[in-house]
């Protein structure tokens, strides 16, 4: 049986750095209260970069330490809601940054927070398949250019940045054991973002700025709910027991969201990974960003189980789990 195995990870976030303590100044708000709400200290801003520069900065790191070459790349799947162009996609961008071959598939997929579980889904399943044999799955978001600096309750809890990884479809034990994603269009209301597109002459609609609006107590209970749900579901699928992982990568929205899905698993706290505190909310960066850097600090090793869930507007979740 084909399984789609990780052969690198790879991320980017700006150098910009914005502190709470700089956000005091921008809009009504504490260190404290955020901190203390949402985990979060500081956040990176990009300055230069466009989304599809942050993208292939971080595949450009997964292909490096991948070893496999940009023309071995069959399928780009890139998850994102912040891409500068309607088209083309930020995947045909990335394409073209990389110089991956020519006639390899590319697209972007739209699911908010759970972009990128639902760009690893997809791309899961084509490997599986057979018909592609290496591809590179990207979550990024440029949430700066996303929200309403003025409104205290979003503009503090965002963040920039991409990360990726490399898959490719081999035999054996290793790779993607279970991926799943799901969502609920009744709740767009929740949590959602216009994009801004301009009036025609003939609209009757009036125009709402690009700017995310969110109803955060509903969505704080929701996301609680709802992915424990979607973490039952990938341990029942594949008969891991929750003692069997190894490392729990969940979006990286709230730490209180995620201590409530930690306590709800009765998981030590060693075994769940949070860099919130660092980036903020990357949206689609956030889970292949926190993978990149566990990896890196070597808090992933070879033959690990490891439980990813996300949950954002749509509303989506999503979750999986890899064995390394
Ligand atoms: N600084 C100071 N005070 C603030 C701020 C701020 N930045 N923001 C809100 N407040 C105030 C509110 O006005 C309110 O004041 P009031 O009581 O006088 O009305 C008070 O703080 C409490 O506000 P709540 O919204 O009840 O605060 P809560 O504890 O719920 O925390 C938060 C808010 C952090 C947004 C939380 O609800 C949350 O994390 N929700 C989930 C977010 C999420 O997971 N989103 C999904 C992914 S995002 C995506 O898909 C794009």
């Amino acid at each position: 049986m084909l399984r789609s195995r990780v052969l690198g990870t790879g991320s980017y976030v700006p150098e910009k750095v914005l502190t709470n303590a700089e956000l005091e100044s921008m809009v009504e708000t504490s260190d404290d209260w955020i901190s203390s709400r949402t985990g979060i200290r500081e956040r990176r801003v990009a300055v230069e970069e466009s989304t599809s520069d942050m993208a292939a900065r971080a595949a450009k790191a997964a292909l490096k330490e991948s070893g496999v070459s940009p023309k071995d790349i069959d399928l780009i799947v890139v998850g994102t809601v912040t891409p500068e162009m309607a088209f083309p996609s930020t995947a045909c961008a990335v394409q073209s940054q990389l110089g991956i071959r020519a006639g390899a598939a590319a697209f972007d997929v739209s699911a908010a927070c759970s972009g990128f579980l639902y760009a690893l889904d997809i791309a899961d399943k084509y490997l599986k398949a057979g018909g592609v044999k290496k591809a590179l799955v990207i979550g990024v978001d440029r949430f700066s250019q996303l929200l309403d600096w003025k409104d205290r309750s979003t503009c503090v809890l965002f963040g920039d940045g991409a990360g990726a990884v490399v898959l490719s479809a081999e035999k054996g034990a290793k790779g993607v054991l279970s991926c799943h994603i799901h969502a609920d269009g009744k709740h767009w209301e929740m949590l959602y973002a216009k994009s801004g597109l301009q009036p025609s002459p003939f609209d009757k609609r009036e125009a709402e700025p690009a700017a995310i609006r969110m109803n955060g107590n509903e969505t704080f209970k929701i996301a609680v709910r709802t992915m424990g749900q979607a973490i039952k579901e990938v341990l029942d699928d594949t008969g891991i027991k929750p003692e069997d992982i190894a490392l729990l990568i969940p979006h990286q929205a709230n730490l209180r969201i995620i201590n409530a899905i930690r306590e709800r698993l009765d998981l030590p706290e060693d075994r769940v990974f949070t860099n919130l505190d660092k980036f903020g909310n990357t949206s689609a960066g956030s889970i292949p960003l926190a993978l990149d850097e566990a990896a890196k600090q070597g808090r992933v090793k070879d033959g690990d189980i490891v439980l990813f869930v996300a949950f954002g507007g749509g509303l989506t979740w999503a979750s999986a789990a890899i064995k390394w």
